[in-house]
């Protein structure tokens, strides 16, 4: 059985990918600094799968702490989610992102290669391909970043690049995740944002609920069809899965894999916010506000090396994330706490 070290594995995506991680068969550590989760979803984890966890309480930074992981388990792969993910902070504190998302992961590297472990799996963004020419965006669309969470993922993965290059046993998969929504069908596990949403799923979620007045939508000025931002939302069941079949396959690869995570269908912010009034039965008042600064009009995938390379298809379509999200939203109004 193969042995998987889950770096964030108390997170959103993480928490949703342990379970699948663990239905197909793969045996997890999770480690976590719970900066941003807590030991709870872990909890609700192990009751949906029915068997205990191991979990470590630890920092990707810290040389000490995964040493002590990899002393004592034998891993094969990891699966890299730990990280800062808030665009915002991002500007205004880009040493933060800058030590913990590639700081991180190359001290990580480093301790997986002392210890004969060099397969990986990222957790890349689309907001590597910065504001795209045109959409659907493939693998090879052009790069740049607009803050630096996101170049914070486009460094890691040219260091993980690099990495390849100077020694190629190195297993790299670089997944660029579009709009990771929804939650797992047990209603247990979700996204759990601290504080006020920045994005568009919670925030829909908890208006529905009835914790925020109204939904701000920034701006219906987009050249898209109804003048708001349209995005690809994929289903973090979903995205899940993609992370399992490239486990799956990542002994097969020759080279480093670069795959986007997405449906390659795109919808506007009042698309959702229909489909959501649909799905709960809830109205969600909304209020047409200014653009923010350095959201783009448009972004979605060309998911169709995906399916070449890995079998992987998103197929859970925008009632079901609506569902799904409301469900867990619904039975957890104040999320973990
Ligand atoms: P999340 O914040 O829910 O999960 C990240 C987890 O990493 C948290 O549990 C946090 O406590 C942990 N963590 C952070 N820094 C750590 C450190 N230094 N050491 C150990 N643990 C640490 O976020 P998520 O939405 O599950 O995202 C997972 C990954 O996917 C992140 O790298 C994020 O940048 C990336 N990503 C997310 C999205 C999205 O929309 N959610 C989109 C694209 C990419
Ligand atoms: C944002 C980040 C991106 C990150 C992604 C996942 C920015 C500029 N981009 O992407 O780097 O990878 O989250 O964490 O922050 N919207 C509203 N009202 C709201 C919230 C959002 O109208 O209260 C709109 C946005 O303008 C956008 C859409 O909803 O058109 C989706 O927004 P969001 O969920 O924040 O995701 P992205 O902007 O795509």
């Amino acid at each position: 059985m193969m042995k998987v070290l889950v770096t964030g594995g108390a997170g959103y995506i993480g928490s949703h990918t342990a379970v699948l991680l663990i239905e197909a068969g793969y045996d997890i550590i999770i480690f976590d600094n719970f900066c941003n989760a807590s030991l709870e979803s872990i909890k609700r984890v192990e009751k949906i799968v029915a068997q205990k966890i191991t979990t470590i309480e630890g920092d990707v930074r810290n040389r000490d702490d995964l040493h002590t992981v990899f002393n004592k388990h034998k891993i094969d792969a990891v699966i890299h989610f730990a990280g800062l993910k808030a665009v915002g902070e991002s500007v205004e504190q880009p040493l933060k992102y800058y030590d913990n998302n590639v700081n991180g992961t190359a001290v990580l590297c480093e301790v997986m290669a002392e210890h004969g472990c060099r397969s990986i799996v990222f957790s890349s963004s689309a907001t590597v391909y910065g504001d795209p020419h045109s959409t659907p965006i493939d693998e090879n669309f052009p790069l740049s970043a607009t803050n630096p969470y996101g170049r914070s993922k486009l460094f890691v993965e040219e260091i993980l690049r690099d990495l390849y290059i100077s020694d190629n046993r190195w297993k790299v998969i670089l997944l660029r995740y579009f709009n990771p929504v929804g939650a797992h069908a047990s209603g247990t596990i979700g996204e759990d944002p601290n504080g006020i949403p920045n994005n568009l799923m919670p925030f829909i979620a908890q208006t529905a609920v009835g914790k925020r007045d109204y939904l701000s939508i920034f701006g219906d000025d987009y050249e898209t069809h109804d003048g708001t931002g349209v995005r690809d939302y994929i289903h973090v069941m979903n995205l899940a899965d993609g992370h399992v079949k490239a486990l799956d396959k990542i002994e097969n690869f020759k080279e480093v894999m670069t795959i986007n995570l997405g449906t390659g269908k795109g919808y506007s912010v009042l698309d959702m916010v229909k489909a959501f009034e649909k799905a709960s039965g809830k109205k969600v008042p909304y209020q047409i506000a200014p653009r923010r600064s350095g959201d783009i009009a448009k972004c979605f995938a060309d998911p169709s090396y995906a399916k070449k390379v890995l079998g992987w298809e998103a197929k859970k379509n925008i009632e079901e994330m609506c569902v799904d999200s409301w469900r867990w939203q619904s039975n957890n109004p104040d999320g973990y706490n």
